[in-house]
């Protein structure tokens, strides 16, 4: 894993969403700070869409990440265990497009933010995994209303773009050429895969539909709020590169 200074996704927030949004349709991700509270992270998630309500959020729709010894898959992330990465919400038909994770606490040791840029593992990926990857109805996810049945790589929003959906635990199911693709998916997964330790009051955003998102173990009171929100002014997905 290659770690990063926060600084080098480091966008102003103060430049106002045009720009924000800007910077997340070029990169997908990018980090923040110079928010104070948990209301001012409301106020300013809501100047970059529709806040989305989850099973695990409150009213104003933050969600607290903190270690809960909550139990069982889908609630891993209510613990103090490393997160595979994956993509919020995979189960329903129309994730999220962006979230926002505002650290609160940082963790005595680990609980680092882990990424991978989906449009890069695309890029490099070989044919015939991609071919496993992108088949329609190749994969099923769990954890909406009803099972959502479609593919890791899926076109969206016109020509040549692609929305990358995945998470890898009882939720998730993939075909059999899919499971004999994924050693190849998760080599360029991990070839990629890069890491930044958030410091109280800063926070980072991303696009769910083009990066997957993880974090390491820890121990230390870590809390993180989190707020996912539907972008409609953000293009899905990403351009894919053809080979
Ligand atoms: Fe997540």
């Amino acid at each position: 894993m290659e770690l990063y200074d926060l600084d080098r996704f480091h966008v102003n927030i103060g430049r106002g969403p045009a720009v924000i949004l800007a910077r997340l349709a070029d990169h997908g991700l990018v980090t923040f700070n110079g928010l104070a509270s948990r209301q001012e992270l409301v106020e300013f998630a809501r100047t970059l869409g529709t806040i989305y309500q989850h099973r695990d959020s409150q009213g104003d729709g933050v969600t607290v990440v903190a270690d809960q010894a909550a139990q069982g898959d889908g609630y891993l992330g209510l613990t103090n265990s490393a997160l595979t990465l994956h993509t919020d919400r995979s189960g329903v038909a129309a994730p999220p497009g962006l979230i926002i994770l505002y650290c609160e606490h940082k963790a005595e040791d680990g609980g680092l933010s882990t990424f991978t840029d989906g449009a890069r593992v695309h890029a490099t990926l070989d044919g015939q995994t991609l071919d496993a990857l992108q088949r329609a109805h190749s994969a099923i996810f769990f954890g909406g209303d009803e099972p959502y049945r479609g593919a890791v790589f899926e076109p969206v929003g016109g020509p040549g773009r692609v929305a990358l959906r995945f998470r890898y635990d009882s939720y998730g199911y993939f075909a059999p050429d899919v499971v004999e693709a994924l050693p190849h998916w998760w080599e360029a997964v991990n070839a990629h895969l890069i890491g930044f330790r958030l410091n109280p009051g800063s926070g980072y955003i991303v696009q769910n539909d083009r990066w997957l998102h993880g974090r390491t173990a820890f121990v230390g009171s870590r809390s993180m709020l989190r707020v996912l929100i539907d972008a409609p002014e953000m293009p899905k997905g990403f351009r894919a590169i053809s080979a």
